[in-house]
């Protein structure tokens, strides 16, 4: 394991902050929406997204596990925190950290809709369209990026490298 890598630095993460939020604004102002971040990934980005949103919102979490190997999700998933709270007729946005394979957004999406939301929307950090095997609409994506393994700025590798401000790889 080589020493991580800046991918994407910490300016070029606010940057992308302060575009998305001006877009989820503009869709989401006067709906008071319930932010879904889905743990553990997406906690630090959705910490930073909900106050550059600075709208009345509510925030709830999830928490999935996919049983595979150390780097790929295997598709068997399970949600092992559930929503506490009813998202019936409401604007719900869901906060992910990566969207790899596809396969845990595609399943928690399903999760969701069953609750009957008013709408259903996706918001990811960082999606790696060229592992995909589950088609997955993201509605607002901060960054493409390369068939690497990323961690920091709230991604881990075995629940290491979470505290890293950038977007680095590692080897
Ligand atoms: P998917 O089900 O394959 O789309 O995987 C999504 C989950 O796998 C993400 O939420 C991450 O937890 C994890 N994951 C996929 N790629 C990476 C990566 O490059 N670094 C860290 N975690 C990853
Ligand atoms: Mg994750």
């Amino acid at each position: 394991m080589t020493n991580p890598v800046i991918l994407i630095s910490r300016q070029e993460i606010k940057k992308t902050i302060a575009k998305l939020a001006k877009q989820i604004r503009k869709d989401y102002e006067g709906k008071n929406p319930v932010i879904i971040s889905v743990l553990k990934g997406s906690a630090v980005f959705f910490a930073d997204l909900i106050r550059e949103l600075n709208i009345p919102l509510q925030i709830e979490f999830v928490q999935v596990s996919s049983y595979g190997s150390g780097t790929e999700s295997s598709g068997k998933i399970k949600v092992i925190q559930r929503l506490r709270t009813s998202i019936k007729d409401r604007h719900v946005l869901v906060i992910e950290d990566i969207v790899d394979t596809g396969n845990t957004l595609s399943y928690l999406l399903k999760y969701l809709a069953r609750k009957k939301p008013a709408s259903l929307k996706l918001c990811a950090l960082t999606d790696k369209p060229s592992r995909r095997k589950v088609p997955v609409k993201i509605d607002y994506l901060g960054f493409t990026v390369p068939d690497k393994f990323i961690v920091g700025y709230g991604i881990d590798f075995n629940e290491e490298y979470r505290y890293l401000p950038d977007i680095c790889v590692i080897n």
